[in-house]
């Protein structure tokens, strides 16, 4: 099995000038009454873009955007991304109103040096998620060279993915390249000691990251509704917060074998408990061993607040993912708060993976006081796994 860099040409390695280069980048962002809501993603996928025109290559771009069923969907349109993109680039970003058809080709063909063409929302094809081999011929007969910088998508075997690199020469981008060494450094040698705070929903979701980072970390930290299902597990009556019955056997298991291993495993030993999901639900803070029959879970307490955040400042690195709570409302919400300001002051290496985390500190305006916001979250949770991405693979020559 390859790993690493190894086979993987950078773009750097590239003459793009006076060629069409069709860049693969995930552009799948949040949108708000027809309107870009967050530029994570825009933003990171800059550089490469940047390199390429500066450059003078005709750059095609191509994204996903959401979850569209295999046809065109006007709400899903890559059109506001196109004019966020232009605004964030400096130079007018077209948008072809198809991914292959008649107007893709036409404009790729007359794109000149320097400028840009974005492709629509690849999705609207089923081509893309089927991986179809005509649909991969005709994305790829729009340019000469491939770059793959789509490192939020990079898990995905679709047919931008995994099927055009196999068709043209192929390049990895600056953000993918960022994303590997950043996440890669983390599995192979991180600073110690090295924490893993988790939080969000469901145990499920996460339970071979945690299986995978329990033989890596030092001490994990847990919040979110997950934590419950932890409490749990340690014997605790949680009223009526969230709990994933058939998980509490698979989690004991996992904590009793982690804490042999001499790792902190860290629970919340008070938590904000409401009288319903809802923002404006009667709350308090109670002891973790004290929560009411009738009350439920929605965010970790203060002092759990400070001892995760002693923890973060204490290690050398850490690697957040998940909230602590329903971070949206502002009464549960300071978990989160407390992990994101611990993340930015501590002096540890620190990494936020993608996806409501990384929702989070950007909303509390500290993404740029930790080291890497990841712009993947099942990718980047699936890199951690040490799971092969299809993306990735792809590229190797
Ligand atoms: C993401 O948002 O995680 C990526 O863009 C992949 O999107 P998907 O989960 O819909 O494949």
């Amino acid at each position: 099995m390859a790993s690493g860099w190894e086979g993987i040409r950078s773009v750097r390695d590239l003459d793009p000038a006076g060629r069409h280069v069709l860049v693969r980048s995930d552009l799948n962002v949040p949108l708000a009454d027809g309107e870009v809501a967050d530029d994570l993603r825009l933003e990171a996928s800059l550089e490469t873009l940047r390199y390429l025109l500066d450059r003078d290559a005709a750059v095609v771009v191509a994204s996903h955007l959401g979850r569209p069923t295999g046809e065109p969907d006007p709400a899903l349109s890559m059109a506001p991304v196109g004019a966020r993109l232009g605004e964030l680039l400096g130079r007018p970003v077209t948008v072809a109103s198809d991914i292959v058809g008649d107007d893709a080709q036409a404009k790729a063909k007359a794109l000149a040096p320097g400028e840009v063409l974005l492709l629509e929302n690849l999705r609207f094809d089923p081509g893309e998620k089927a991986n179809d081999d005509g649909f991969a011929d005709a994305l790829a007969s729009l340019a000469e060279v491939y770059v793959g910088d789509a490192f939020g998508a990079a898990h995905r075997a679709h047919a931008s993915i995994a099927g055009v690199p196999a068709r043209l020469p192929a390049y990895a981008g600056f953000l993918l390249e960022r994303e590997l060494e950043v996440l890669g450094g983390l599995q192979a040698d991180p600073a110690r000691p090295y924490v893993a705070v988790l939080g969000g929903a469901k145990v499920s979701d996460k339970l071979v990251v945690l299986e995978r980072l329990l033989e890596q970390v030092d001490a994990i930290c847990v919040g979110g509704a997950m934590c419950f299902t932890f409490l749990r597990a340690e014997g605790l009556d949680v009223g009526a917060s969230r709990v994933e019955v058939d998980q509490i056997d698979t989690v004991r298991d996992l904590v009793a074998r982690a804490r042999d291993r001499g790792i902190d495993v860290h629970l919340p030993t008070d938590v904000v408990v409401a009288t319903a999901f809802a923002e404006d639900a009667p709350y308090d803070r109670v002891p973790a061993a004290a929560i009411p029959e009738d009350q439920l879970g929605l965010d970790i307490g203060k002092d759990t607040g400070e001892t995760y955040a002693g923890v973060i400042r204490r290690a050398g690195a850490v690697f957040w993912n998940g909230p602590m709570g329903v971070f949206e409302w502002e009464p549960f919400s300071h978990g989160t708060r407390a992990v994101a300001e611990a993340m930015a002051a501590t002096e540890a290496f620190t990494v936020v993976g993608g996806g409501d985390s990384a929702a989070a500190i950007r909303q509390l305006g500290l993404d740029d006081r930790v080291e890497h916001v990841s712009t993947g979250g099942g990718a980047s949770l699936e890199l951690l796994e040490g799971k092969e991405l299809p993306g990735v693979e792809a590229l190797r020559g």
